[in-house]
């Protein structure tokens, strides 16, 4: 028979048991064995309460009230403790360090390429030039016959060209997409090469369309070259052709004179010097006075890094369109004239973008390419 001093002994055991538990699991066994229906210390006390003479019966009861009172108080208190230092610990351990800095937000852009690409075309856009594209697998026809560069002419060996596979040449020819067998040769023979320039778009585009054309031909070209600052194997070019009744040299001049002002700005002069191309007849070469210079060869630095100091930027070959190709594409040379050209879109972005070395456009360093 437990007495009431028994009970405030074994409320005080279990309190400091209480205080102790580490941990909920432990908290459970503790209150099983004081205050559980079945087993608990206090339930078993309770339980004597009917033997007890009358009179000490309310005293005692009283007592074992109390003593689960404090009990459970302590279950309680303990609980809430246990709980709250599990959350201390959980918010610990994902604590947000607000003096981190913030991970970078990347925002695409456009390759220097492409933006110069899209910024010439706009601007040929404007005096009514639409960019067409042509395929990059080439018949030889269209890349040199076509042309007026026949097998063995010399102008071939200025173009160090890839050729592809005889073997290999049909199937690509059926892959790659647009690459129409030229009309004038059926043979399955005719070999196949990476386009070395965008010229074979303008017997393409003439092949397909009636006069009046203007056009301007964005695109990848390849030669079998070792690269340095201003040679790659994989580079662009722009092509630009029209052709009209009574075009002459003088519309040739007006247009790239127009189109050096809105790229390079100010009072850009022109300037035409005598060249040869078998496809264009008289041919010559274009170059724009130095932008950064003003055409004087000499910055406060010394001589014009830009400019190479000879205040001139040679920027494209041209000419008045062979009378024999626009025969070859069934145009009557009596009736129309043309005029074309074609240059490097890299030297324009090198020029635009201050990039000192062609191969940064291609190793594809988002280091520089976002500097740009
Ligand atoms: N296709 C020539 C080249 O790659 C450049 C060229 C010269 C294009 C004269 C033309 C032109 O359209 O008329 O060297």
């Amino acid at each position: 028979m437990t007495t009431t001093g028994g009970l405030e002994a074994i409320a005080a055991r279990a309190e400091a048991e209480i205080a102790a538990a580490p941990d909920e699991a432990a908290l459970d066994a503790l209150r099983v064995r004081y205050v559980g229906r079945r087993e608990g210390e206090i339930t078993a006390a309770l339980k004597e309460l009917p033997k007890l003479p009358a009179a000490e019966r309310p005293v005692y009861g009283a007592a074992a009230n109390a003593a689960r009172a404090r009990i459970e108080a302590a279950l309680e208190a303990r609980a809430g403790a246990i709980r709250a230092a599990a959350l201390e610990r959980d918010l610990g351990a994902e604590a947000t360090d607000l003096t981190l800095p913030p991970r970078r937000v990347r925002v695409g852009r456009y390759h220097p390429i492409t933006q110069t690409i899209r910024e010439i075309t706009r601007i040929f856009a404007g005096m009514g030039f639409e960019a067409v594209e042509g395929p990059e697998v080439e018949w030889d026809y269209y890349n040199f016959e076509a042309l007026n560069i026949p097998p063995g002419h010399p102008a071939r060996d200025k173009f160090n060209t890839l050729w592809i596979a005889q073997e290999a040449s049909v199937a690509m020819a059926v892959a790659a997409a647009g690459a129409g067998r030229p009309r004038a040769q059926s043979s399955s023979t005719q070999p196949m090469l990476l386009r070395t320039h965008t010229s074979p778009m303008q017997i393409r585009t003439m092949e397909q369309r009636r006069p009046p054309v203007r056009i301007v031909v964005p695109g990848r070209c390849f030669r079998f070259e070792a690269t340095d600052t201003t040679h790659e194997s994989v580079f662009f070019q722009l092509e630009g052709l029209a052709i009209d009744e009574q075009l002459s040299m003088a519309d040739l001049k007006g247009v790239l004179y127009s189109f050096a002002r809105q790229l390079f700005g100010g009072d850009r002069k022109v300037r035409f010097r005598p060249d040869y191309f078998p496809f264009t007849e008289p041919s010559a070469e274009i170059a724009f006075d130095c932008f950064v210079c003003d055409g004087s060869g000499r910055t406060n630095e010394g001589g014009c890094r830009t400019c190479g100091a000879t205040g001139w930027i040679e920027i494209a070959g041209c000419g008045m369109v062979h009378p024999e190709a626009l025969r070859r594409v069934g145009y009557d040379p009596a009736k129309y004239q043309g005029f074309a050209w074609g240059g490097g879109v890299e030297r324009i972005a090198m020029l635009l973008t201050g990039t000192p070395d062609i191969r940064l456009f291609h190793q594809n360093d988002l280091r520089y390419l976002e500097s740009v």
